[in-house]
């Protein structure tokens, strides 16, 4: 048991998951519940660093978990639990702000974008890769299977870690962050040159998990293309359709060798309605899960327990990292 390799990794309840969270890291939770010690995260301390909705809020907290499941994260393989149910994490989020330095920060580029155009941003926002940090290093995590955009802040996590090691003796692992090669980054359809997010203003942009069979194909139908009419894979000349043929890739489990030859004299409207039915095939049966578990109401319980787990392994790491700083006089002899 114990030589398993601690997994740890989070999601936003920050609005409606995407075909981009589903296939840079949701698909690789699913992979890895079976060979490692796998913690799920849903950051809701995160998703305050800009407002919310307080009932929109605990209601997209219970839409991820449901999803979670729906995609096959299975409870009694993966430890899957609130952020805020876990004190531990505040707390070293606090410590790790103390070691990380402001210039480290202000360097994140997830923060200049939020922050971009903005009168005024939270100071959450800003210290954001500290609680960060302290999610993953709380676990003694060696691995955290992340998108592409998520790899600075690992980058991060590695030097404050090993910056506190460092100053106060060997207490965290140093985490590897774990990239998917074409899924680590899904574009917009309608514009590849930006992610596919949750939170863009344009639902165009986007395939959302909880998408009808109909928006899915007006979606597709929708979705830029190149100039040319080849289906080619070549993400400086196509961004287009090469977001496109990594998404169908990912999808239906076939190389992007493959679907090039499949459709070799074939136009994009072809592509892109066989695409549009791959993804609705792939959609279809986790809507399905997602509905019977939404409404279950075993959700509560599934995370009530992944709590308790997620304390059970955090205390430790917590002790120690007071005991190391000189904090406190409870916790240890
Ligand atoms: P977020 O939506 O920012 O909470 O991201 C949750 C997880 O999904 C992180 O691991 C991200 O790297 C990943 N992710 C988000 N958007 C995409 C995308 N467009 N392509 C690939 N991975 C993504
Ligand atoms: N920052 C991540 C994102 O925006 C979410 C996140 C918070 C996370 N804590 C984490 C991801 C710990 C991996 C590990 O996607």
């Amino acid at each position: 048991m114990s030589q398993r390799q601690r997994v740890f990794s989070g999601i936003q309840p920050s609005g409606q998951i995407t075909l981009g969270n589903y296939l840079g890291a949701l698909k690789q939770f699913v992979n890895l519940q079976d060979t490692a010690d796998a913690f799920y995260c849903i950051v809701d301390l995160h998703a305050i660093t800009v407002p919310q909705d307080p009932t929109l809020l605990r209601e997209r907290i219970l839409d991820l978990a449901s999803l979670y499941i729906a995609v096959g994260l299975d409870p009694n393989k993966s430890t899957l639990f609130v952020q805020s149910d876990v004190s531990a994490h505040s707390e070293l989020g606090w410590v790790l702000q103390c070691i990380v330095h402001m210039g480290e920060l202000s360097r994140m580029t997830q923060f200049k974008e939020k922050a971009e155009g903005k009168d005024s941003v939270s100071v959450g926002l800003f210290t954001y890769p500290a609680l960060m940090a302290a999610d993953i290093l709380l676990y003694q995590t060696n691995l955290v299977p992340v998108g592409e955009d998520q790899k600075q802040h690992l980058e991060l996590t590695r030097d404050i870690g090993e910056r506190f090691n460092t100053r106060f003796g060997s207490t965290f692992t140093l985490p590897e962050v774990l990239l998917l090669d074409q899924g680590a980054r899904i574009m917009s359809l309608d514009d590849p040159t930006k992610k596919m997010s949750k939170s863009n203003s344009n639902p165009q942009s986007r395939i959302e998990m909880l998408d009808s069979p109909d928006d899915i194909r007006k979606k597709m139908s929708r979705a830029v293309t190149d100039s040319d009419r080849e289906v080619r894979f070549d993400p400086k000349q196509k961004p287009a359709v090469s977001n496109l043929l990594a998404i169908y890739s990912l999808s239906a489990n076939k190389s992007i060798q493959t679907l090039e030859k499949e459709y070799q004299g074939k136009g994009y409207g072809d592509f892109k309605k066989d695409l549009a039915e791959v993804l609705v095939n792939t959609l279809q049966p986790i809507q399905k899960r997602y509905a019977e578990i939404r409404n279950s109401g075993e959700i509560q319980d599934i995370l009530k327990r992944g709590a308790n787990r997620a304390k059970e392994v955090a205390r430790p790491t917590l002790d120690l990292v007071k005991q190391q700083v000189g904090l406190g006089c409870t916790t240890h002899s």
